[in-house]
């Protein structure tokens, strides 16, 4: 898969994307990031890339013309990619959002700034994702989180499929807790259960502590659920 990132920043991208899962992911070749400066599409020579809001109001918006031109730059090359612009406007991005995106060749993640970017842009854009109710400096950091969520989706990013899909937001349920030793650590001990050897049990135990704590801390996602006899039985218990 190949992602390509436009940003007046490209430097933030430098630390992570040469850090950890990510940054083996793109040495191995699994994926290909690059990181492309919308400045450099700049015509003037200050290299402007913002202006003042048509209709007044603080802050500056940032110019239509430097980022539809790398836009169209980059999709000169084949795949010709999915445009993807990080705004807070944009449709919540989710694990399902992300399982959607690994499955294609290319994306072009586009990072706005806060104040705004000219709504003509949204003309050159096939899709526009928010990361969260919540206001970003930049679209930056949610590029960050979109280049991260489906990497890790991508067939031999993450070393154990199976830790993949066993992952609570694959079935919409919250991952059960997770313990390792010391099995007594400053007073509090491991769950007996999970030192039983018993796997049926465990097994178990997993699944209604993942059902018990989505029904607690996201009631949202456990009305969606499709919950089994064996579930009920669990939340019974
Ligand atoms: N840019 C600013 N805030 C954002 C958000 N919540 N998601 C995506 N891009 C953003």
């Amino acid at each position: 898969m190949i992602i390509d990132v436009l940003s007046i920043f490209p430097s933030f991208f430098s630390g992570p994307l040469n850090e950890s899962l990510l940054g083996k992911a793109i040495s191995q070749g699994l994926i290909r990031v690059r990181v492309h400066d919308i400045r450099k599409y700049a015509r003037d020579k200050h290299r402007t890339v913002d202006d003042r809001p048509y209709g007044g109001g603080a802050g500056m918006v940032m110019k239509p013309e430097p980022i539809v031109e790398a836009i169209e730059d980059l999709q000169k090359e084949s795949p010709r990619g999915t445009v993807i612009l990080l705004s807070p406007q944009g449709e919540v991005f989710t694990q399902a959002t992300a399982r959607e995106l690994s499955g294609l060749p290319r994306i072009i993640l586009v990072c706005g700034r806060y104040e705004g970017i000219d709504a003509r842009v949204l003309n050159f854009v096939d899709r526009e994702l928010s990361i969260g109710d919540y206001v970003l400096s930049g679209g930056e950091p949610a590029a960050l989180v979109v280049i991260d969520a489906v990497s890790r989706l991508i067939p031999g990013v993450v070393g154990n499929l199976a830790s993949v899909r066993s992952e609570s937001f694959e079935e919409g349920l919250l991952e059960y807790p997770q313990y390792t030793r010391p099995r007594i650590f400053r007073g509090l001990p491991v769950p007996d259960v999970l030192i039983s050897g018993n796997h049926e049990a465990v097994k178990r135990w997993r699944r209604s502590q993942a059902l018990l704590l989505t029904k607690l801390r996201r009631p949202d996602l456990f009305e969606r659920l499709k919950l089994s006899d064996e579930d009920l039985e669990l939340l019974r218990e």
